[in-house]
C-alpha cells in the first residue's frame, strides 16, 4: 500500500486513518498525519496508533490527504510549496473544486472527495472526482482508502453538489427522522431511550434491506403494507402532508446551497 499522510488530524482523518489499519489495507507505519492542534494530534494517535509527526516528514510519503477545513487550506499549504508536483492529492475539504487545489499544490493528479460523517463508525457514504491529470492506479488507491469506511462512488466534479444534498447533508435529515419518529413513540407512552433506539435500529435495518436485497424502495414498502392495516394508515399520513416531497426538496435546497457556496 502506498504511503499516505494526513494534513490535519481531526475527525475526518482520525476516522479514515482508523478505518485503513483497522481493515488492514495500511499498517500504522505507513500512515502518519501533522496537525497544529496538539490535543488534537494526541487524540488522533490515542484513536488510530498513527504517529503525529512534523510537516517536514510528508516529503517521504505518496499521498497527501488533507484534511483540514476548507478556510484552512490554503495557509495549511503554504510550508509545502514546492513539494507537492508530483503527488497524489486527495481533498476532502468541502466544497473547494479541483482547480483551486491545482492551484495550490501545483500537482495535476487530484481527487476531490465528499466524504460524510457516518465514516465515523465506517458507514460512510462517499463520492468523489478525479482531475483529469489523476491516474487509474490513484483512483483505485482513493476508492481502497474510502472504501474502508463505508462506500464510495466515482461521479463528474460538477456532481458534487448533489451528492453534498444527499449524503453530506444527508445524516442530519435521517437524525430529524430519527427524533421525529421517536417522539411519535413518546407520545405514545414509551420511553425515550426505547423509542430512540427502536427508530434508530428502524431505520439501520431497513437501509440494509435496500442495500442487501437490492430491491426498489417502493417494492419494500409494498411488501410491509397490508390492505386497510396500520401502514397504510401512516403513510396516507406522510402522503397527506408532503413527506416525500419535502425530502426531495431539502436534497435540492442543499445542492443549491452547495453550489452557492461554491461559486
Ligand atoms: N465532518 C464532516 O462531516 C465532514 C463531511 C464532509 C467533509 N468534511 C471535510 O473534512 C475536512 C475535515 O473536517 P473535520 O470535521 O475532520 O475537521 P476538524 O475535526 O476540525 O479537523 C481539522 C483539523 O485541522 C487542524 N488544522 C487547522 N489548521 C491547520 C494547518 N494549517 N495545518 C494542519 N492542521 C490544521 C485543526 O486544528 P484547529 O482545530 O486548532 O483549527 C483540526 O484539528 C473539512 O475540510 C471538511 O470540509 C467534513
Amino acid at each position: 500500500m502506498k504511503k499516505i499522510f494526513f494534513l490535519g488530524a481531526g475527525k475526518m482523518a482520525t476516522a479514515i486513518a482508523g478505518g485503513l489499519v483497522k481493515s488492514r489495507l495500511c499498517t500504522s507505519s505507513e500512515l502518519a498525519a501533522f496537525d497544529v492542534n496538539g490535543a488534537a494530534c494526541a487524540a488522533f494517535t490515542a484513536a488510530t496508533g498513527v504517529a503525529a509527526v512534523s510537516l517536514e516528514k510528508m516529503t517521504e510519503f505518496d499521498v497527501l490527504l488533507i484534511a483540514v477545513k476548507p478556510q484552512m487550506l490554503a495557509d495549511a499549504l503554504k510550508p509545502l510549496g514546492g513539494k507537492l508536483e508530483k503527488k497524489l492529492i486527495v481533498s476532502i475539504a468541502a466544497g473547494v473544486p479541483i482547480a483551486r487545489i491545482v492551484e495550490l499544490t501545483g500537482s495535476s493528479r487530484i481527487v476531490r472527495v465528499m466524504p460524510n460523517t457516518p465514516a465515523l463508525v465506517g458507514q460512510g457514504a462517499s463520492a468523489f472526482a478525479a482531475a483529469s491529470g489523476a491516474e487509474e492506479e490513484d483512483i483505485d488507491l482513493v476508492r481502497q482508502i474510502l472504501s474502508a469506511v463505508g462506500i464510495a462512488y466515482q461521479v463528474r466534479e460538477c456532481d458534487l453538489d448533489a451528492v453534498t444534498g444527499l449524503s453530506g447533508s444527508g445524516p442530519a435529515y435521517v437524525f430529524e427522522f430519527i427524533q421525529a419518529l421517536a417522539d411519535g413513540g413518546v407520545a405514545e407512552g414509551l420511553p425515550r431511550d426505547i423509542a430512540t433506539k427502536l427508530a434508530a435500529q428502524t431505520l439501520l435495518g431497513a437501509a440494509q434491506m435496500v442495500l442487501e436485497t437490492g430491491k426498489h424502495p417502493n417494492e419494500l414498502c409494498d411488501a410491509v403494507t397490508s390492505p386497510g392495516g396500520t401502514t397504510s394508515r401512516g403513510l396516507e399520513l406522510l402522503a397527506e402532508r408532503a413527506f416525500h416531497a419535502a425530502a426531495m426538496q431539502a436534497v435540492r435546497a442543499a445542492a443549491k446551497r452547495s453550489r452557492e457556496l461554491g461559486s
